[in-house]
């Protein structure tokens, strides 16, 4: 799956707003991401052992089922994970969705599935998973049983449903036969709720028409909710899918159809579709979906192609973008995987409704629309970025994660970790001229560290007992397996050579095609390239990549550059937490440290102890000396402030020396240390100096994203101003260097950092008054006001230059962004207008549009929270938002606190200015007050907004004065 959070590495997310006196207003993109941090931090948590709570309702048909004492041994149905007595080999399932609901107003779906097993070790007892499903009674029982082969059939004792453990069970009066192979067969109704789990419905509009689709999401756990199943990745089995459905639509599943027919079924005439039987594979990998989409598709090397969606977007060429990089995404994992495609057909799908990001099931992978479908007249380069990246993971997995499956959800970094590397390498081989590979240190090493720096963050692995439970699968989709899974694979390929790790890979990936693994297996293989080679290292892969697998966080290594010594230890954002969780590496790591000096060329030193000494380390005045070369290390580099003051000299005197990651890097590490308490605040602000020379997109989002922090402090106060005179200086001459390269704004550069990098200058520009920004803003959001139907700011620039337009042009400019946001053609248009309407500075206006983010009828209800996100980012909104959350909390907590992720996003945004005792006691009084109502899914979110407002209290009591005067000083 593609994680949710993803969608934030899109850029030129709003910006903007200006100066008025000295309380100016900011907000920036960098603030949007930071937020994304934010929501990082709080999607990372240890699986607890209590079970889920929440029992669906069981299926009508089950029968009592026979008690165990309570004091007795837990019954192998009251367990999560199934005994491994049976296997099963092949499904036959048909299935058939209606599209209109029933005489009880339901969605439902009817279907009959046929599993044949073996039966590895005897026993009177089948456990099948099965979730929400109503069974007929075959004879007296939910399912009927047969021996195959000759084997005897055992009569059935009882059946009956657990709905909390989600099994089907059926015990018998003699046992299953070690051996033999038997069949189970039973027919069942199930409900295709608009729940985007398991086998469900979503709707969309065209024109004023309703149309239905029915489709499934079936990870981590939900094929049980389509029909019974052994429900666990390493119950790997065939699969033959029937589908019956109405005319006029087209249904698709993992593999192509064998038949087709028309028939009446229960007085109506339907397709009935049967798909080729696949090869064996996981449940959660199986997709069905029908639908009225169309494609677009080729066939090169006898594989087909396609790209679905609605038939409109389609027809708009939305789908050729994908189209186009897919072929280069598989070629290049055929080649780098040395495996071809493993199916006759790759089918991609944009859907209206769909809860992750995306998902890599077998042939048939499924999109949120906005990942797999673009369109040049509305979508920035920001979107453009994500279809490529997404459609690399997905396809990615189609290989890593599909034809090779971890066992069991426990080891899912693996899966999701790797996907998230080589993401990169295949949207690499769609772009090659974009150095989309560099993004990787900014939107994965770089975000997870923030979490991973926390005392609260917890290993990458787990013991496959610490995860039954379907909730505690879902809690191990966070970003610590996907980005630092990713992280900590991108340095085992750079230590070992992207060859060698191929080498590798390919090897693992031939041994165990079409089975199931664990992820030392990976680390065998790797190995057994290594020995083959002899090529050196410190210790076995397997013992060095235990101490990033198994102990959480990293280590920030310091050198000494005047003695040669080197140390790590353990690197924690916060210097007063404790750690509580014991480690048996002691949170001593071996470091693959790549390095070199002024005129040096690029060395690789291990550090495999506590503390050690390289005279090669021992450099001076004016030789300085650079660790982790383009941060292929997950780690953080502190220096002697000698050799840091030589590096900022080198920086200043001809930026380019330093290879541009590592720009990024001197930013980030020197800001996080400042933090940390390692490093003085000014030697972090002192990174930023060298901007002026920049144009690099890199360097800069670094610095824009550790100054957002800075910005939410001191927005409401005195350092504000002297804050803003420095930020306007260092942008400037970036301004006008992309005002010359675009002809005056009227081209847009071609890279993709290139064009990146515009929208930080314009954003950062208009957001911090620069006024020629913010005239250019008003005279192209005039322009587009005085002709309406012909926008003249390109898709990139829209999301700046609207909000400093509505930020500068009052009640008039305002109007008009709400009429365009009303007749927005597509939702990437409307998104960009509905945060930009945010950034108004009239008290009034703010909370009239607070209001109507309450009102079905303007707002859509799902985008009620991001809206109010929105305008809490703004300076003047913040309060205002603030009081509304408060004087709302019982209509929000009715509407929202169920179990979304945004409510929790909602406390999170409006609190993040908090800095001063006033509000946090504020913060306390609401908790007090609201007690009674509860805060649902925000209560994690209260708790960590408190502790982050008394952490913020400290920083700012320590740092408000030297920054003040560093500011002061480099403006007077
Ligand atoms: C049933 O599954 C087994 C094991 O996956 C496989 O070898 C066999 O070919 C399958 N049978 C059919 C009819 O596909
Ligand atoms: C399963 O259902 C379909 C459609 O109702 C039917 O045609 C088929 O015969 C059923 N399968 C079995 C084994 O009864
Ligand atoms: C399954 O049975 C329950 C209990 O009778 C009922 O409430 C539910 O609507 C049924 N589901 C479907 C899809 O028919
Ligand atoms: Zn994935």
């Amino acid at each position: 799956m593609a994680a949710g959070f993803f969608i934030s590495k899109t850029l030129g997310i709003v910006g903007i707003v200006l100066g008025i006196g000295a309380v100016a207003t900011i907000i920036a993109l960098s603030v949007v991401y930071s937020e994304e941090k934010n929501r990082n931090t709080a999607a990372v948590s240890v699986p607890s052992t209590t079970p889920s709570g929440a029992a669906p309702s069981s299926g009508a048909a089950s029968t009592t089922p026979p008690t165990s004492g309570p004091s007795g041994p837990p019954q192998p149905w009251n367990r999560w994970r199934l005994p491994d007595s049976l296997k099963p080999l092949n499904y036959t399932v048909t299935l058939h969705p209606f599209l209109e609901p029933n005489d009880q107003g339901l969605y439902i779906f009817k279907g009959n599935s046929t599993v044949i097993f073996e039966c590895r070790a005897a026993t009177n007892l089948v456990l099948l998973h099965s979730k929400k499903l109503n069974y007929t009674n075959q004879g007296s029982f939910l399912a009927s049983l047969q021996g195959l082969e000759g084997a005897h059939t055992p009569a059935i004792n009882r059946s009956w449903l657990e709905p909390e453990t989600q099994y089907l069970v059926l015990t018998l009066m003699e046992p299953l036969v070690a051996g033999r192979r038997y069949q189970l067969f039973s027919t069942f109704v199930g409900e295709l709720a608009d729940d985007l789990a398991g086998f469900y419905h979503s709707k969309y509009m065209e024109g004023n028409v309703t149309k239905v689709v029915a489709t499934t999401q079936m990870q981590a756990a939900d094929a049980r909710k389509a029909f019974p199943c052994f429900d666990e990745p390493a119950m790997k089995a065939t699969f033959e899918v029937t589908l019956i459905y109405p005319l006029n639509h087209t249904a698709l599943s993992n593999m192509l159809p064998q038949s087709s027919r028309q028939q009446v079924v229960d007085g109506v005439t339907r397709n009935i579709v049967t798909f080729h039987r696949t090869p064996p594979m996981s449940t959660y990998l199986l997709a069905f979906i029908v639908s009225e989409f169309t494609s677009v598709d080729n066939q090169t090397d006898n594989l087909l192609v396609r790209i679905w969606g609605r038939p409109k977007a389609i027809a708009e060429g939305q789908g050729t973008y994908a189209l186009e990089v897919t072929g280069p995404i598989l070629r290049f994992f055929e080649n780098h995987y040395n495996t071809s495609y493993p199916l006759p057909k790759s089918d991609q799908v944009a859907l209206p409704d769909f809860n992750a990001g995306a998902m890599e099931n077998w042939g048939l992978v499924t999109y949120r629309e906005n990942s797999l479908l673009f369109d040049s007249r509305f979508s920035s380069i920001g979107n453009k970025d994500r279809v490529v990246t997404v459609i690399a993971h997905e396809l990615a997995h189609q290989w890593f994660g599909n034809l090779v499956t971890l066992r069991w959800w426990n080891d899912l970094w693996l899966n999701e970790g790797f996907a998230s590397y080589v993401e990169y390498l295949g949207a690499d081989a769609a772009e090659p001229t974009w150095r989309i590979k560099d993004l990787m240190v900014l939107n994965d090493v770089y975000r997870v560290m923030e979490v991973d720096a926390l005392a609260s963050s917890h290993p990458l692995t787990f013991r496959e007992d610490e995860i039954n439970t379907p909730a505690q699968i879902s809690e191990v989709f966070d970003s610590i397996s996907y980005s630092k899974g990713a992280s900590v694979l991108r340095m085992l390929s750079a230590f070992l050579t992207e060859d060698r790790f191929k080498r590798g890979l390919q090897s693992y990936l031939h041994t165990f095609e079409y089975g199931n693994t664990v992820y030392n297996d990976l680390w065998t293989h790797l190995q057994m390239v290594v020995d083959a080679d002899k090529f050196s290292l410190p210790d076995s892969i397997k013992n060095i990549m235990d101490r990033w697998t198994l102990q959480m966080g990293f280590p920030v290594v310091t050198v000494d550059t005047t003695t040669g010594s080197i140390s790590q230890k353990h690197f924690l954002l916060d210097p007063m937490s404790v750690v509580d969780r014991p480690s048996q590496f002691q949170y001593t790591w071996i470091v693959p440290i790549t390095w070199r000096t002024t005129t040096g060329i690029e060395q690789t030193y291990w550090l495999t102890e506590t503390t050690a000494t390289n005279p090669s380390f021992q450099v001076s005045q004016p030789n300085w000396l650079l660790l982790n070369l383009d941060v292929k290390g997950y780690f953080r580099v502190n220096y002697d402030t000698q050799n840091w003051n030589r590096l900022l000299a080198q920086l200043s005197s001809d930026p380019q020396v330093i290879p541009v990651i590592n720009r990024a890097q001197i930013i980030d590490d020197a800001f996080n240390l400042a933090r940390a308490k390692y490093v003085q605040v000014e030697l972090a602000l002192n990174t930023t100096r060298f901007l002026q020379k920049e144009t690099e997109y890199l360097p800069w989002t670094a610095a824009l994203n550790n100054l957002a922090y800075f910005q939410l402090m001191f927005d409401r106060s005195e350092v504000f101003g002297p804050m803003q005179s420095y930020v306007q200086k260092q942008v400037n001459p970036l301004f006008n260097h992309y005002k010359t390269i675009t002809s005056n704004w009227t081209t847009i550069p071609g890279g993709l950092m290139d064009q990146y990098n515009e929208i930080n200058a314009i954003s950062t520009a208009c957001s911090y008054g620069i006024p020629e920004c913010l005239e250019l803003a008003t005279a192209l959001f005039n322009q587009w006001k005085a002709n309406s139907t012909n926008n003249p700011i390109h898709p990139n620039l829209r999301s700046s230059i609207y909000c400093s337009a509505i930020a500068t042009g009052g009640e008039a400019a305002w109007a008009f962004g709400w009429q365009m946001f009303l007749e927005a053609p597509v939702v990437a248009e409307a998104d960009k207008l509905r945060s930009a309407l945010a950034c108004s500075q009239e008290p009034w206006i703010l909370n009239r549009y607070l209001e109507y983010a309450l009102d079905p009828s303007k707002i859509r209800k799902q985008d009620a929270t991001s809206t109010i996100n929105s305008i809490a980012r703004n300076v003047v909104g913040q309060t205002l938002a603030w009081n509304f959350i408060r004087g709302n909390w019982a209509t929000l907590f009715q509407q929202w606190g169920g179990g979304s992720f945004s409510f929790s996003g909602l406390i999170q945004s409006v609190t993040r200015r908090f800095s001063t005792e006033f509000e946090l006691k504020e913060l306390e009084q609401f908790k007090a007050d609201n007690m009674n109502v509860g805060f649902g899914s925000g209560t994690r979110a209260l708790e960590q907004a408190l502790e982050r407002t008394k952490a913020n209290i400290k920083w700012v009591q320590e740092n408000k004065q030297p920054v003040l005067a560093w500011f002061k000083s480099e403006t007077s």
